[in-house]
């Protein structure tokens, strides 16, 4: 064997002993970049590893996992702002929309300008997410992927079995929704966890126009919380808890999905993380589950950009963190982590030929502009965290008890949306 084939297998060996090994190949390492984040689903778990996995393939720097179980991050930004506030910071963070702007303004993030001018980042990326990661004209942040919020999945063999279509409106969705639960079957799979009921909500209330959606939730228009448009949005949440479990358990998003991969849901609304849990459980797109808009927002992209910020304090490990910023934008890596993840690369020009079905469609969508696009307020895409979270509970706590009214959540929505600060 000459030097020249046998270094290539010898790496790879090696490659595959570290990653059997992982925690002692990672202790091994000169150096190694501690990371937060809440990824915890088996899906969400082997998209981490794969970052991991070439981050010390590539540049023989080590993974440090902390992952804060806390489904749409909420947990985890509580940790990490004590650990910040204890002179703890980690190296790396998921921190995502909102929170990057307001976080650089802080200076609590290092600024990514060198590794975005070299990597041509403006000319590779998407505009909106090139936008998304700046602040004062700085880049503060990696892009990873984009996830599509108002996606309907569907147990297809389940659907075919019972002879129930795949519901294009409310009025089908109704009566496809009878039928399955006469047949004992729980027709829409869902949580009572606070941030998974208002990503349906909002997903109900894209229903009502892109416009309207923005109104709300980004551009806080005072006269959005008195329409009647939001009154029709939150009663449709409240008549579709009648084909949700009884009671409506509060667990986590992959349980809920589990309910539909085992056939004992038909339906579910979520992001497509969901998608890449499926794929993860052995099952496929197109044959064993499909996904469609939520019906009468086939129009729109209700949009979720996950990116990975380095944090300022750890400035001694700026290389290692440019390196880890450079990895993530590499086309072979945004191309490998997002069909795992069931997101859709962040790039102009990723291989939509290797995509399924269900991300060239939500790519093609994202790509074709800003009227399709529109921020989500759960996954603070849209305002402030602080009046997200505000938010999330009026939406939970008008779900859980049918005693309060339509008008008195609208009464309360709009004062928080009057209220709280706006720091554009
Ligand atoms: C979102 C995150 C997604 C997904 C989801 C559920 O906030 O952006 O990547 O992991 O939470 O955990």
């Amino acid at each position: 064997m000459t030097e020249t084939t046998f270094y290539p297998l010898r790496k790879a060996m090696c490659q595959l002993a570290c990653l059997l090994l992982s925690v002692a190949c990672g202790g091994a390492r000169a150096e190694s970049l501690q990371v937060l984040h809440w990824w915890k689903s088996v899906s969400e778990r082997k998209a981490v590893d794969l970052i991991a996995a070439r981050l010390a393939a590539e540049s023989d720097i080590g993974w440090h996992d902390s992952m804060i179980p806390s489904g749409s991050g909420a947990g985890a930004g509580i940790v990490l702002r004590s650990r910040m506030l204890a002179n703890d910071a980690p190296e790396v963070a998921q921190v995502n929309g909102i929170v990057v702007r307001d976080w650089a303004r802080l200076h609590l993030l290092l600024d990514l300008d060198a590794v975005a001018a070299a990597g041509k980042w403006d000319k590779q990326l998407l505009p909106t997410v090139a936008e998304a990661i700046k602040s004062d004209g700085h880049v503060y942040a990696a892009p990873i992927g984009i996830h599509r919020m108002n996606t309907l999945f569907y147990n297809r063999k389940l659907l075919a079995r019972l002879h129930v279509a795949v519901p294009a409106s409310w009025a089908q969705f109704e009566q496809a929704a009878a039928k399955l639960q006469q047949a004992g079957v729980v027709p829409l799979a869902q949580s009572s966890e606070p941030w998974q009921v208002t990503t349906l909500f909002e997903a109900l209330v894209l229903i009502e126009g892109g416009d309207f959606h923005r109104d709300l939730f980004q551009r806080r228009h005072a006269a959005a919380y008195t329409d009647p448009r939001l009154a029709t949005a939150l009663q449709r949440l409240r008549s579709l808890k009648k084909w949700m479990g009884n009671p409506i358990a509060e667990r986590s998003w992959d349980e809920s999905m589990r309910e539909l991969a085992d056939g004992r849901a038909a339906f579910m609304v979520m992001g497509d993380w969901a998608k890449g849990e499926l794929v993860s459980r052995g099952l496929n797109v197109d044959e064993d589950f499909g996904c469609t808009a939520v019906p009468g927002t086939e129009r729109y992209h209700l949009y979720n950009i996950d990116t990975l910020s380095m944090l300022a304090a750890r400035e001694p490990h700026r290389a290692a963190q440019e390196k880890l910023a450079a990895l993530i934008m590499s086309p072979a890596l945004q191309n490998d982590y997002n069909q795992i993840k069931g997101s859709i690369p962040v790039l102009r020009n990723p291989a939509l030929a290797k995509m399924d079905s269900c991300a060239r469609a939500s790519w093609k969508l994202f790509a074709s502009g800003a009227e399709a696009q529109v921020p989500s307020l759960v996954h603070r895409m849209a305002t402030e965290e602080i009046v997200r979270d505000a938010i999330v509970a009026e939406v939970h706590r008008y779900f859980l008890d049918d005693n309060v009214s339509v008008a008195d959540t609208q009464r309360r929505l709009g004062t928080i949306a009057r209220t709280l600060i706006k720091s554009r």
